[in-house]
Order: structure tokens, then sequence, then C-alpha cells
């Protein structure tokens, strides 16, 4: 898929506040610093479009994208960083609770998972929550630069076997990227264009 335009439309701590228009969505989700907001920019080639940091716990919001004009991608709020205070947390966490349960343009998220490290029990029981929840999700290995080629399939083999493990019967979809040197930026948005596609047919998908 072609990007065309990507504008950032609104920030909120508030579902409900989230733009009201009835268009698809794919929100982008995972442990602090796994690089969500780098994803964003880098499947829109655009380096200051969400912003990043080094640093765990910079989207502290849920921030909508419009992209060509007809639909949506969302960054959120990290989980698992471990100095933001319990109050904190619990806000984070009731925000994008209720967004996960109560959105209803969401068609897909993509749960981000750093390459270089085995399955992680925050992330897992995040699938778990999310498979509980109905939400469809896909699972985006990120930073795929910091590992060499040959490893890549390796580390998923041993990832698959992990959620094989924990009573999943298949892996959802998946993607390798790297934000750094673009790898998986056409495999990302054409499995968004399918998706788009069969939402389109059905003007009233929500
Ligand atoms: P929070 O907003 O804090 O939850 O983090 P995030 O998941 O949005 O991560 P962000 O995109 O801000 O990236 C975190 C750090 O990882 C930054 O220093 C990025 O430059 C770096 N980073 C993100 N993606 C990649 C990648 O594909 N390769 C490499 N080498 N670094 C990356
Ligand atoms: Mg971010």
């Amino acid at each position: 898929m072609k990007i065309n335009t990507a504008e950032f439309v609104v920030s909120n701590s508030d579902a409900k506040k989230c733009p009201n228009e009835p268009i698809p969505e794919y929100a982008f989700i995972g442990r602090s610093n796994v690089g969500k907001s780098s994803l964003i920019n880098m499947l829109t080639n655009q380096k200051y479009l969400a912003k990043t940091s080094s640093r765990p716990g910079k989207t502290q919001l849920i921030n909508h994208f419009k992209i060509n004009s007809n639909w949506y991608l969302v960054d959120l709020p990290g989980y698992g960083y471990a100095k933001v205070s319990k109050k904190t947390k619990a806000v984070f966490q009731k925000f994008i609770t209720d967004y996960f349960e109560n959105r209803q343009q969401l068609v897909s998220a993509f749960v981000l998972v750093d390459i270089r490290h085995e399955a992680q029990k925050i992330d897992l029981e995040f699938m778990q929550y999310l498979g509980e929840t109905e939400v469809p999700f896909s699972i985006i290995f990120t930073k795929a630069d910091k590992v060499g080629k040959q490893k890549v399939h390796g580390l998923i083999a041993d990832y698959r076997k992990k959620m094989l493990a924990n009573n999943w019967e298949e892996m959802p979809p998946c993607f390798i990227t790297s934000s750094e040197d673009k790898t998986g930026r056409d495999e990302v948005l054409d499995y968004i264009e399918e998706i788009n596609v069969e939402m389109f047919k059905n003007q009233n998908f929500i």
C-alpha cells in the first residue's frame, strides 16, 4: 500500500473521546521502548510524526494518526515500565483496557515484541487478555537490525514454541521489522490493506 498522507489528529486519555468516524483502525501495543512510535514513523515515512525516545515511557496517551484520509494508526502507551508510579500505571491500565474493550473501530491490534528477548510473561499475558477480549491481533517483532539475519528464524521458532506451550493453538500472523532499515514495511502495510479492503466492502462494519 502506498502512503499518500499521514497526519496526527488527536491525543486522548479517555477512550470515549477518540475520533468517532466509522473507519477502521489498527493499534500498536507492547512494552515501553519496544519501538511502537518508531514503527509508526517508519510505516508512514515520517521522522517525527509519533514522538519517540530512548527512555521508556514516552507515549502516555492514545494517539490517532489518520492515514490516506481513510483509516487510523493508533499509538498507545507501553506497558511494563517499572518507573511509572502506581497511580499513573492504574490510570494507563484503565484507559488502555477501556480502549481495547470498547473501541468498535479497532479491527486489529499489533502486539510488538523485541526480537532479541525470549517470550516475556507480560507479553504473553497481554495476548491472553486480547484473546479473552476477542480482539484480533498479530505479532510484530521489532529491532530486527539488532540481530543477525541468520538468527531471526530461530528466534521466531523459539517464540512460537513458547506460545504453543502457553495454551495457544497456533501463532497469529507475525511480522519481522526494523524501523532502522525499514524491514517489514511492505508486509505490514499490505496486511493492513488486505483487511481494509474487506472492511470497506462492508460499509457498516461497525
Ligand atoms: P514508549 O512510548 O515509551 O512506550 O516506547 P515505544 O514503544 O514507542 O518506543 P520508541 O519508538 O519510542 O523507541 C524506543 C527506542 O528504541 C528509541 O531509542 C528508538 O530509536 C529505538 N528503536 C525503535 N525501533 C527500533 C529499531 O527497529 N531498531 C533499532 N535499532 N532501534 C529502534
Ligand atoms: Mg511510544
